[in-house]
């Protein structure tokens, strides 16, 4: 088994156990059903490799991580049941599935979204840490889940079908909606193994990189990837009319930016010698990804 199966290993088995399926006779039935067909649905479960590999890089027992790396899982999945709504992204196609809300309807899949993101912050408070590093993690995940991080990245996102953005807030769109929870992923690994702030300060500086590569990538892959391979709808960019680094610079732009931002994502864990491999490798493929 090699380090991305073992912790993906780990991954599912948490959130399985932390999300059991409802008894029949469950009244909120619905609700559960619907967390359960998002959150166990062929994620490429990101942001929950970074926590685990973060812990790890600061000589943290990876599994030590796991409930915050099911957190965050849970906060990101919740951000994409939201994201497909008629009122957002307006999308039919996730994670090779129909969307929850073509599913379960808008109303569940609205609460299902909302008991995701509570369940997550149930999850950092009650995991076997102390309870200093709770309430670090717990403080990390609000800030970079909120209206300073994806939520407000997210808002800038759906405004920018109506009017035109500049360099600046572009940048400032990708680093709420996709750099925040990468940066919390990254920084909940550092805090479950007691890191110093320096190597926070680094984890910062690769999620940055990885970050916003990532979601140049995403938009990349909006034009030329295939419904297949993505598990999503193609296209979606541009008939929502959203400004992106594709739109506003082109494809050929777009695809030097992914790979300047790997570089300094790779440049940023130079300080940690070999035990930094994985990370640099998983910044190499992510910026190669055709999913
Ligand atoms: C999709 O994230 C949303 C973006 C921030 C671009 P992922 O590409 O990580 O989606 P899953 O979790 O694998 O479905
Ligand atoms: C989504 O960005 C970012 C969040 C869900 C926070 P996109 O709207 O580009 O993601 P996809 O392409 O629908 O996965
Ligand atoms: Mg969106
Ligand atoms: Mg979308
Ligand atoms: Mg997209």
């Amino acid at each position: 088994m090699n380090k991305t199966e073992e912790f993906m290993m780990y991954i599912e088995e948490a959130i399985a156990k932390h999300l059991p399926r409802a008894q029949e006779t469950d009244p909120r039935q619905a609700l559960i059903t619907s967390m359960r067909y998002s959150l166990l649905n062929s994620g490429k479960r990101i942001r929950p490799i970074l926590t685990l590999a973060f812990c790890e890089l600061c000589d943290g027992d990876a599994q030590s991580a796991v409930d915050f790396a099911c957190a965050i899982e849970m906060v990101h999945t919740y951000s994409l049941i939201h994201d497909d709504l008629p009122c957002m992204d307006n999308d039919v196609l996730r994670r090779g599935k129909a969307c929850n809300h073509i599913v379960y309807g808008e109303a569940i899949a609205l609460l299902a979204g909302d008991a995701l993101l509570t369940k997550a912050f149930e999850l950092v408070m009650s995991a076997n840490l102390s309870a200093e590093k709770r309430v670090a993690a717990a403080e990390i995940l609000a800030r970079f889940s909120g209206a300073a991080g994806m939520i407000g990245g997210q808002c800038i996102d759906l405004q920018s079908s109506q009017q035109e953005l500049t360099m600046e807030t572009l940048k400032q769109m990708d680093m709420g909606k996709t750099v925040a929870l990468i940066s919390a992923a990254c920084q909940m690994g550092c805090v479950a193994a007691g890191a110093d702030e320096t190597v926070q300060k680094a984890a910062l500086a690769y999620a940055e990189g990885i970050g916003m590569a990532f979601q140049i990538q995403d938009d990349i892959l909006d034009v030329i990837g295939s419904k297949e391979e993505l598990g999503k709808s193609v296209g979606a960019d541009q008939a929502n009319q959203k400004k992106n680094y594709v739109s506003l610079l082109g494809l050929e732009q777009a695809k030097a930016l992914v790979k300047s931002y790997t570089e300094q994502a790779i440049h940023a864990l130079n300080f940690a010698g070999e035990k930094a491999n994985y990370l640099k490798e998983l910044a190499e493929n992510l910026s190669k990804r055709r999913h």
